[in-house]
């Protein structure tokens, strides 16, 4: 049995191997390792399996990593970005089926400090951090991300990738609240997309779901931010359908924050819809604000008090939400929905310490409030 098993596996690994006949003139060693930015076009034309090793960036540069289908990219040691006032993002990494991947050891250094002025996007020009546009069973892992200047990892039309294991790390832009809109995880125009084992320390949304579906947030660590969000029906085209649906968090941890769990919709915006959206077993700890704040009324980015149906929250599920808040403005539950909009939702939520009762207009009649 044994030998007929070795057998058929050394076929199968001839079998791949001739399967890549480029494999052996390609990744070979040190020439696919990126050690200064003027190696990264010719590295990435020849080698699928590249090192980009204590890299440092020139400011006002992406690193563009667009990878040949089936890459691997391993960062080593300290990647630094120089520093400049423009939009980044200071990289961006494309592909389909490709692993990304940190050794142990490493970080993507954004320099943040050296931009943070307390006002985020309205302040000077600051570059976001990461933009994914991933594919066909992609993988990134482990990355360790310091010091965004502004929003850390963006998604962005990326189907079927999973992330595990980040690192984002910008609890320094704490100090002097200087650090503003450093969301940890953006996703927009993406679908079947998995986010797990990471860890978030920043001064925003810790997750912001815009347009997605198929989404499956597990084990995420969130402090110091805004929580887990969706923000629904941005979209500057209006008529553009801005659905968020069939979206999965559990098993989180949320503390520190200005939120636990925010649902906002554009009533600017849209046409879209909320739903099938479940939040299951979320811990909070020393929330500020609101545990569960759900609400349809922005204009312009800010709520306006007067909510609008056009973007329905349909089929939402909070259940096994629990824990405590901190903050002499802090509310467990704020729901603020239009006649009509918001429906067929699961509730189950036990926040306590709350300075202030709870306030909801029009939401589900099962709704605890
Ligand atoms: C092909 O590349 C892979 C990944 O770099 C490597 O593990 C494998 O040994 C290579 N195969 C051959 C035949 O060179
Ligand atoms: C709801 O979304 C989950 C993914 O979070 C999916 O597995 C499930 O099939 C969806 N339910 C319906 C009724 O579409
Ligand atoms: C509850 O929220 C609504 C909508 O923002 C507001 O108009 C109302 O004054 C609030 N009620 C209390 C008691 O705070
Ligand atoms: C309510 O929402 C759940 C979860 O998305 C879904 O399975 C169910 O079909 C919905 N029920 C109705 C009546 O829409």
């Amino acid at each position: 049995m044994f030998s007929v098993k070795l057998v058929t596996l050394i076929a199968a690994a001839l079998a791949a191997a001739s399967a890549f006949p480029t494999n052996e003139t390609l990744d070979v060693g040190a020439s696919c390792t990126i050690t200064s930015f003027g190696q990264v076009s010719s590295v990435l034309s020849s080698c699928t399996n590249i090192v980009i090793s204590g890299l440092s960036v020139p400011a006002g540069k992406t690193l563009e990593l667009t990878l040949k289908s089936g890459s691997t990219v391993t960062f080593q040691g300290k990647t630094v970005f120089g520093v400049a006032h423009w939009g980044g993002p200071l990289i961006q990494i494309s592909g389909s089926k490709i692993t990304v991947k940190g050794a142990s050891g490493h970080v993507l250094d954004g320099q943040g400090a050296q931009y943070w002025d307390g006002k985020g996007d309205l302040g000077a020009t600051k570059p976001k951090f990461l933009r994914i546009k991933a594919t066909g069973g992609s993988v990134l892992s482990g990355l360790h991300i310091l010091n965004c200047p502004r929003q850390c990892v963006s998604l962005n039309r990326c189907d079927h990738v999973t992330l595990d294991g980040f690192n984002i790390d910008v609890s320094a832009g704490d100090k002097n609240k200087l650090g503003h809109n450093t969301d940890g995880f953006d996703i927009s125009s993406s679908h079947d997309v998995v986010i797990s084992n990471s860890v978030v320390k920043n001064q925003d949304d810790c997750v912001a779901v815009n347009k997605a579906h198929y989404v499956t947030l597990s084990k995420l660590q969130c402090s110091g931010g805004h929580g887990l969000s969706l923000s629904v029906g941005m979209s500057k085209t209006s008529k553009e359908d801005n659905t968020v649906s069939d979206v999965h968090f559990s098993d989180c941890t949320v503390s520190n924050s200005d939120n636990g769990i925010h649902i906002k919709t554009h009533s600017d915006g849209g046409p879209g819809v909320i739903n099938n959206v479940s939040y299951e077993n979320i811990k909070l700890s020393g929330i500020a604000n609101y545990g569960v704040n759900i609400e349809q009324d922005y204009e312009k980015g800010k709520p306006t008090g007067i909510p609008k149906a056009n973007i329905p929250i349909t089929g939402l599920s909070i259940t096994g939400v629990s824990g405590s808040m901190t903050g002499k403005n802090s509310k467990a539950v704020f729901i603020l929905c239009a006649d009509g909009g918001c429906r067929n939702w699961s509730w189950d939520v036990k926040i306590s310490g709350a300075h202030e009762g709870n306030n909801c207009t029009k939401q589900p009649s099962n709704v605890e409030c």
